[in-house]
């Protein structure tokens, strides 16, 4: 099972380094000069839950394949924070789960350094309850940014892309977060990341200019699903967009502020099911990058080596990992 869920999750991380913001030639560039500088790790994805409130549809997180519920220690915590020095680019503080639902998120953000805050983003969904308390010490961290996941507004529609999500608490939650931040001195800015799928499509433009316009989102990311092989056909034929539906968005979205992310030519089959791979994607990644996941028992992967380690046993793991990639950079030189 670590297999296929490491290939899936080689993949994934793939396709969200651009979630952190960091492209191909500028990546690359980040990489060689952290390899020379003491930061051999390109970005860590971190998961302080394996498992999250909501089920939505097109989420390529495999629910019956994830174990029972596990939320990371401090302890772990902490040990996983003594490898952010290490890192050049990105810190993802959620990568495949949501970290709200952790009964500490807050303290544990608030015990990153904060001068590697700046590093460090996350991604909610923002269907937790959250207080008036908590908003106001997220707009006190000097975070990369806050990702809000933003799908639709509409009550017919949010619901079934945001399973289980109640859609006055999502907007209660957005509003005041929205509102927090803007009150604050030195907050972090706020993305959002739309699926765009056949229910919100016709949204999407609206969607775009209400999240700029009312909540502040600075950057605003539409994009594709990635592959996932366990969705059922019928659903990819009747929710991922046609090229056609993909063509018609970039025109009506074409003034606004946001960047599409279309699937790669080829990517879904025919009947859009099952999704094909799309060559040069996943798995290409140039020899130097290296990246950590982090999952919330302690279980480091390193990338590409695909080797796997118990972060809890490892006394200084900051050294241990600095030496492993030094050798393992030598073997390829
Ligand atoms: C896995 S979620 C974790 C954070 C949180 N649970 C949320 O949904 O915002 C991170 C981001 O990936 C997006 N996402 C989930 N499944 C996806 C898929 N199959 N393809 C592309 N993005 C996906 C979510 O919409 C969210 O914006
Ligand atoms: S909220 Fe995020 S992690 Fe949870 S099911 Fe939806 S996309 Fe997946």
């Amino acid at each position: 099972m670590l297999g296929r869920l490491g290939r899936r999750i080689r993949r994934l991380l793939a396709n969200v380094a651009t979630e952190a913001g960091l492209k191909g030639p500028i990546r690359r560039l980040v990489t060689l000069v952290g390899a020379r500088t003491g930061r051999p790790i390109e970005f860590m994805a971190l998961d302080i839950t394996n498992t999250c409130n909501l089920r939505c549809p097109f989420c390529f997180n495999d629910f019956a394949a994830v174990g029972p519920r596990a939320f990371m220690s401090r302890q772990t915590f902490e040990k996983a924070l003594a490898l952010l020095p290490l890192v050049s680019g990105r810190v993802f503080f959620s990568c495949l789960f949501e970290p709200t639902i952790h009964p500490a998120f807050v303290d544990l953000l608030e015990m990153i350094p904060p001068k590697l805050q700046p590093k460090v983003f996350f991604t909610t969904n923002l269907a937790a309850p959250l207080d008036d308390e908590a908003l106001c010490r997220l707009s006190r961290l000097r975070l990369a940014f806050i990702n809000v996941s933003v799908d639709s507004f509409d009550p017919a529609v949010y619901p079934v892309l945001r399973r289980g999500g109640q859609l006055e608490r999502y907007l209660s939650n957005f509003e005041r977060l929205a509102e927090t931040l803007a009150k604050a001195p030195n907050p972090p800015p706020l993305h959002a990341v739309t699926m765009a799928l056949r229910p919100n499509r016709a949204e999407i433009p609206r969607l775009v200019e209400r999240c700029a316009r009312d909540f502040g989102v600075v950057a605003h990311e539409v994009r594709y699903a990635y592959a996932n092989p366990f969705t059922p056909p019928e659903w990819k034929r009747e929710n991922l967009l046609t090229s056609e539906d993909w063509l018609e968005l970039q025109e009506a979205c074409r003034h606004l502020p946001c960047t599409l992310c279309p699937p790669p030519a080829g990517y879904y089959a025919e009947d859009h099911a099952p999704y094909s791979t799309p060559p040069g994607e996943p798995g290409h990644e140039p020899p130097l990058a290296t990246c950590l996941k982090v999952a919330s028992d302690g279980r480091v992967e390193l990338f590409p080596a695909g080797e796997f380690y118990d972060l809890q046993s490892l006394t200084n793991s900051r050294a241990f990992f600095t030496d492993r990639i030094a050798r393992l950079r030598a073997q390829h030189t």
